[in-house]
C-alpha cells in the first residue's frame, strides 16, 4: 500500500496535491512519500519476525538520497552499500557504522581501506582474491574485518537477464562447490573474521521458489562448513523481492517471503541478514512529469512528456513497465505511445499503452519510480539532472536540487592548446 491516492480527482502524495509540487519545483521531479517509506520498512521488518534474529540493511543503490536514507535509518534499517560513495552516504545519513554491509564484486583497495577505517559492520567478500587483499589491508592496519563469503548458488531467479545475479555464469560470488575450500583458506587469514555466508540471486523476483532453492543450498553449505569445524553465525540472504508495477501484478508479499524464510532457515541458529531495496522504496516514489505536446503517430498518438530516459532509464534499459497516470483523474482513456524528448527511439516509456487521456500542459506520473529511478539518472542530451522531493503529511521539501545542465557544463574545460 502506498500514499499516492486521488482525492477529489487530484493525485496526492500524502496530503500534498501533486500540482502544488509541480508549481513549486517544476517538472520532471521525483516525489517520495515518507509515510510509505516508513510503512514499507515496518512491513518488511515485521514480516521477518518469524525468522528470529534478523537484521535488515537497505540496499542503498535502489535510492541513495540522503533524506530517504535518514527516514530508513530512523526506521531501524542498516545499509547495504556497494561503493565508497554509497558508504559515505550511509554514514552521512546517520546509519550506524556497525549496521553497514559492504557488498560488490569490484571493491578497490581504497574502498576496502575506507570500510576498515570507518569500522563498518560487515564485508561481503565476493572472491578469494578480494579476501586475500582485505586480509592484507586489515592486518597492515591492525584492524579486524568482519566478513561473510558471497556464494553463487547457480539458481535461476527467473528475472530479467540484466538483473539476474545467482547463475553460474554471473560475475557474483564464488561457485558454491568451491565455497568450502575458499572459506577454509580465508578463515585462516589474519585480519579477517569470517563468520558466515551471503547470497543474492537477483532483483525483481516474482516467484519465491528460486529464492527458496537458493536458501536450501545455503543451508546445506552452512552444514558442510560447520562439519569442517567453522563457526557460522551470520547468513546474509540479500534482497530481490519484486513489487507491483502493473495494477494487476501480484508479487509475493513480504509476509509470504518472511514465512518462506522462517520455514527454510528453521534451526540454522544464525543471525539472518537481508538487503531489500526495491520492495522498500519502489512504490514510495513517483516521477512527476508534464505533457509537452501530443503529436499524431502512424498507429497511436505520441504523448511527448518532459521526462526522458535520462531521468528514468528503466524502460529503455530493461523494457520495464511503469504505470502512467494523469494527475487529474479522468474517465476518458486512449491508447498512446508515451515518449520523452531525447533523440533516440529508445526514449520510449510505453508503446500502445491504454491510459487516461492527457493533452499538452497536463501533469502525469510514472508510478513505482522510487527504486532505481533518480539514482540512475544522467544528464544525457545536456538535460538538467532531475530533482527529488520528499513529502511528509502536508509538507514537502526539495531533498535533491535540480542540477542545471549549465552547472555540469561549468565543470568542463577546453584546453588552451585547442585554440
Ligand atoms: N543486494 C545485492 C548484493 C544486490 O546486488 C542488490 C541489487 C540488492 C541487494 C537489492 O535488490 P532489490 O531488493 O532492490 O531487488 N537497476 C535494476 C536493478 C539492479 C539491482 C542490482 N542489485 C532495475 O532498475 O531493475
Amino acid at each position: 500500500m502506498d500514499h499516492f491516492q486521488y482525492r477529489n480527482g487530484i493525485l496526492h502524495a500524502e496530503d500534498v496535491p501533486l500540482p502544488a509540487i509541480a508549481a513549486a519545483v517544476a517538472s520532471p521531479v521525483y516525489v517520495y512519500s515518507r509515510a510509505t517509506l516508513e510503512r514499507h520498512a515496518r512491513v518488511f521488518q515485521d514480516a521477518l519476525k518469524p525468522a528470529g534474529d534478523v537484521e535488515v540493511a537497505f540496499a542503498v543503490k535502489a535510492n541513495p538520497n540522503l533524506a530517504v536514507l535518514r527516514v530508513l535509518a530512523n526506521a531501524g534499517m542498516g545499509a547495504d552499500v556497494v561503493s565508497g560513495g554509497e558508504l559515505r552516504r550511509a554514514l552521512a545519513a546517520g546509519v550506524g557504522r556497525d549496521r553497514i554491509v559492504f557488498s560488490g564484486v569490484g571493491k578497490t583497495d581504497a574502498e576496502l581501506a575506507l570500510g576498515l577505517e570507518e569500522n563498518i559492520g560487515q564485508f561481503n567478500i565476493e572472491s578469494e582474491e578480494e579476501g586475500i587483499e582485505l586480509s592484507a589491508i586489515a592486518a597492515s592496519k591492525g584492524a579486524t574485518a568482519y566478513c561473510t563469503l558471497r556464494v553463487n548458488p547457480d539458481v535461476d531467479a527467473g528475472t530479467h537477464a540484466k538483473i539476474s545475479t545467482g547463475k553460474a555464469e554471473n560475475k557474483f560470488g564464488v561457485p558454491i562447490d568451491r565455497a568450502p575450500a575458499i572459506y577454509a583458506r580465508l578463515a585462516a587469514l589474519p585480519g579477517l573474521r569470517l563468520r558466515g555466508v551471503a547470497v543474492h540471486i537477483g532483483s525483481m523476483i516474482a516467484d519465491l521458489a528460486p529464492m527458496a532453492a537458493a536458501i536450501m543450498r545455503m543451508g546445506e553449505l552452512v552444514g558442510a562448513l560447520r562439519g569442517n569445524g567453522h563457526v557460522v553465525t551470520h547468513v546474509d540472504l540479500g534482497g530481490g523481492l519484486g513489487v507491483r508495477y502493473r495494477p494487476d501484478d501480484a508479487p509475493p508479499t513480504p509476509t509470504d517471503y518472511g514465512a518462506m524464510v522462517a520455514r527454510a532457515t528453521k534451526g540454522w541458529g544464525v543471525r539472518l541478514m537481508f538487503e531489500p531495496g526495491r520492495v522498500i522504496v519502489g512504490n514510495a516514489g513517483v516521477l512527476l512529469t508534464k505533457v509537452i505536446r501530443v503529436k499524431p503517430g502512424a498507429t497511436h498518438p505520441f504523448v511527448v512528456v518532459d521526462a526522458a530516459m535520462n531521468d528514468l532509464a528503466r524502460p529503455a534499459l530493461y523494457d520495464a513497465y511503469h504505470h502512467f497516470e494523469p494527475v487529474i483523474e479522468t474517465n476518458t482513456t486512449f491508447t498512446a505511445n508515451i515518449v520523452g524528448p531525447v533523440c533516440e527511439s529508445g526514449d520510449t516509456f510505453a508503446m500502445a499503452r491504454d491510459c487516461g487521456v492527457v493533452g499538452a500542459g497536463d501533469l502525469a506520473v510514472f508510478r513505482t519510480a522510487g527504486a532505481y529511478g533518480a539514482t540512475m539518472a544522467s544528464t544525457y542530451n545536456s538535460r538538467d539532472l532531475v530533482p527529488e522531493v520528499l513529502v511528509d503529511g502536508s509538507r514537502h521539501a526539495v531533498v535533491a536540487d535540480r542540477i542545471p545542465a549549465a552547472t555540469v557544463m561549468g565543470a568542463e574545460r577546453v584546453p588552451d592548446w585547442l585554440g
